[in-house]
C-alpha cells in the first residue's frame, strides 16, 4: 500500500445540478479530490457519492477530516 495524496486545502469544483460526484474518502487518489479508483489496489475506503441539487461552486475537502463530507468545513485547519 502507498501513501495518500496529501493535498490539504480545499479544491472548489463547479457542480452541475443532477451529477454524481465521487469523492475520494481514502486519499489515495491522484485526482482529488475525486475518486480515481486508486482505492481498489489500496484496499482502502470506497468513495462517497453526491448528487449536485443546485449548480454551484462547491469547496470539496480534501483532508479527508471535514464532518460535512465531502464539502470542506475547515478541519484542514485544526
Ligand atoms: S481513490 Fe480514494 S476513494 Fe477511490
Amino acid at each position: 500500500m502507498s501513501e495518500p495524496v496529501k493535498k490539504f486545502s480545499p479544491i472548489a469544483i463547479a457542480m452541475e445540478k443532477d451529477k454524481r460526484y465521487s469523492w475520494c474518502t481514502c486519499g489515495h487518489s491522484s485526482s482529488q479530490p475525486l475518486c480515481d479508483g486508486s482505492h481498489r489496489a489500496e484496499k482502502a475506503t470506497p468513495p462517497l457519492a453526491y448528487v449536485a441539487t443546485e449548480e454551484k461552486t462547491a469547496n470539496f475537502c480534501t483532508c479527508k477530516l471535514t464532518k460535512n463530507p465531502p464539502f470542506c468545513d475547515g478541519s484542514h485547519k485544526g
